[in-house]
């Protein structure tokens, strides 16, 4: 324990090692926001990000769906973009330029099937790639309103073979849509993979009551933003009760003390997604302030030191 006065005379350390990477602090650019070219990437990262996530990219590029495709909802964004996507062998093209930000690269992909995800991680491993995110937020191929992530078996089979076929750490992106989020990490895990991040959005809708039909063009979408932040939060603390392996927190962090209480429910790192799209990229700076001041009042040395105290009885 450090005494009050040695940690006045220095700086709060926000570093963090996750997966055998270093960050230098613990905020992730979540995937799908400002994470398609290589130069958006490298700038969040000059702006204060410890490390950036890309666009999923699947096997194949996709157009999307047609508009609308986002719409501002109370306290949240709701999108259904149908994953657009110009392919991983174009998504890998951008990986130099997105490294000169000298932060780790996260590749998220995403697949109709096990062989998609392996091709697709494939490709990114071969470039170069950090770390690889699984999006398994996405429609199952056989059964097309289902989420692949509601479906333990494939989800188990996916990452085995990913993680036969590549060398990188492999982190699994949980999607929220399911009974028991805490089982499918829990399988997730004896599955070999190396993280997990929960969570993705939350499914949802809104309806145009002059037209009298649903706003989206899908009609239901993914809710995101401080709506579904108490959801994260749930997520990430009932999952670090029962599993080892990290927790990346997802899900409605626009604020400094967000960060600190996904950490204190068992987060080793966060993403930031839709609070970019609400504010500036000052945001990576001015969270790490708030963060810092908090440690100097709170007598913490190391930001790692927080994780998962919540639990502590
Ligand atoms: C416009 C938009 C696009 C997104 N695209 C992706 C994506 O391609 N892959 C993915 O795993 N998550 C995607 N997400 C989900 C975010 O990465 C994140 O999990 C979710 O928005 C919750 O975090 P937030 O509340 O900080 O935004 C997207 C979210 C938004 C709002």
């Amino acid at each position: 324990m450090r005494r009050k006065e040695d940690i006045e005379q220095m700086e709060p350390d926000l570093s963090i090692e996750i997966l055998g990477l270093k960050l230098k602090n613990p905020l992730i650019l979540a995937s799908g926001i400002l994470g398609i070219s290589g130069s958006l990437l490298k700038r969040m990262a000059e702006v204060g990000a410890g490390a950036v996530t890309t666009k999923s990219t699947g096997p194949s590029s996709r157009e999307g769906f047609k508009g609308p495709v986002v719409v501002e909802v109370e306290d949240g964004l709701l999108n259904s973009l149908g994953l657009p996507n110009p392919g991983v062998s174009e998504m890998v093209k951008e990986l130099d330029e997105a490294k000169k930000g000298k932060v780790p690269v996260i590749f998220s992909i995403y697949g109709f099937d096990i062989n998609e995800y392996c091709k697709a991680a494939k490709i990114a491993s071969d470039a170069g790639v950090d770390a690889i995110e699984l999006n398994i937020s996405c429609p199952h191929v056989k059964e097309v309103s289902v989420e692949i992530g509601q479906d333990p078996k494939l989800v188990s089979e996916i990452v085995k073979s990913v993680k036969e076929t590549v060398d990188k750490p492999v982190i699994v992106k949980l999607s929220p849509n399911v009974s028991d989020i805490v089982s499918i990490a829990k399988v997730v895990e004896e599955s070999g993979a190396d993280a997990v991040t929960a969570i993705n959005t939350v499914k949802a809708m809104s309806i145009d009551i002059d037209i009298k039909k649903p706003v989206l063009s899908n009609r239901i979408g993914g809710l995101s933003g401080p709506a579904i932040k108490p959801i994260g939060l749930r997520c990430v603390y009932e999952i670090f009760e029962k599993v080892k392996i990290p927790i990346i927190g997802c899900g409605g962090v626009s604020r400094w003390s967000d960060v600190i209480e996904y950490m204190l429910a068992g987060a080793s790192a966060v993403q930031i997604g839709t609070a970019l799209v609400n504010e500036d990229t000052a945001i990576f700076e001015k969270m790490k302030k708030g963060i810092k001041k908090y440690m100097l009042d709170k007598n913490i040395g190391e930001i790692s030191s927080i994780v998962g105290l919540a639990h502590t009885k």
